[in-house]
């Protein structure tokens, strides 16, 4: 049995993530933690998820860092800063574990892996991510993440500038630039979280999609990542794709 503990599990993540333990039969769900709860009780747990907020999720991960807890991170705005920032506290601790995992659809992890593969074949490449209106972060983690992949894609393949003779623009208006890369935030009610990837090329675009149409396509993603955590190497690690064979 794994036991595991969750922290924001009172939110829209975190309650999920406990009715899903719940049900998993290698699992037992030891402690369900939200604001104003005593996070000792974690201290029982074999693995953590933290599914909070950006604000919150360093002072989680540094308590379960220095207690040794193995800890699942879905919580977004992991940017270079906070995993150097997460590295450092695991130097201290040679049998620390941290995953952090800016999605845990399978469908969105494959999404990324192709807009990598593609990025080096053209000459430009926006991401557009889009998610419903409570979402407190922008960009998404996961729009980040494929900005960073992509761009990374194209440095190694020495693709040259993308081509953009934009010299005035309304504030906001070419969206945030990620890695180099123009990465654009749609926030509607009634969406869930949605992206699109687009490449243009020598008349032609390509376009890949993904959609979670239900916070339920995260679920095997975290059993996959709570299962996988005892595998892992000490230290930090980022994405699902090494526990689904994709790294
Ligand atoms: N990685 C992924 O695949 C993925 C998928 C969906 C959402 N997310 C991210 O997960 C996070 C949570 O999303 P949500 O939609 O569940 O948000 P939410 O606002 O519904 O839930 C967050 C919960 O965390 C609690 N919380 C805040 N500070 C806390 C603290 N210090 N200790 C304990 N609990 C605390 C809040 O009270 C709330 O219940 C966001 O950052 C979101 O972007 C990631």
């Amino acid at each position: 049995m794994i036991k595991v503990g969750v922290l924001g599990a009172k939110g829209r993540m975190g309650s999920q993530v406990c009715a899903t333990v719940d049900e998993a039969a290698d699992m037992e769900l030891v402690a369900g933690v939200d604001v104003g709860d005593a996070r000792e009780e974690l201290a029982a747990a074999d693995v953590v998820v933290d599914f909070t907020s950006p604000a919150a999720v360093m002072d989680n991960l540094r308590w379960c860092v220095e207690r040794d807890l193995a800890a699942v991170v879905g919580t977004s705005g992991f940017g270079d800063t906070k995993l150097t920032e997460v590295r450092s506290w695991l130097a201290a601790r040679p049998d620390g574990r941290v995953l952090v995992v800016p999605n845990f659809s399978v469908g969105a992890v494959l999404m990324m892996r192709f807009a990598e593969m593609a990025a080096p074949f053209f000459e430009s490449a926006e991401v557009i991510e889009l998610h419903h209106a409570g979402k407190v972060d922008a960009p998404s983690g996961t729009a980040g993440r494929t900005a960073a992949m992509i761009s990374s894609a194209r440095r190694a393949a020495g693709t040259g500038p993308m081509p953009d003779a934009t010299t005035t623009a309304a504030q906001g208006a070419r969206g945030a630039e990620v890695d180099d890369v123009h990465v654009h935030s749609v926030r509607l009610a009634g969406l869930v979280a949605h992206q699109e990837v687009l490449f243009g090329g020598h008349g032609e675009v390509l376009t890949i999609r993904h959609d979670s149409l239900d916070r339920a396509s995260f679920m095997p993603g975290v059993l996959a990542a709570v299962r996988g955590m005892a595998g892992l190497p000490a230290g930090l690690t980022v994405g699902l794709e090494g526990l689904l064979g994709l790294a």
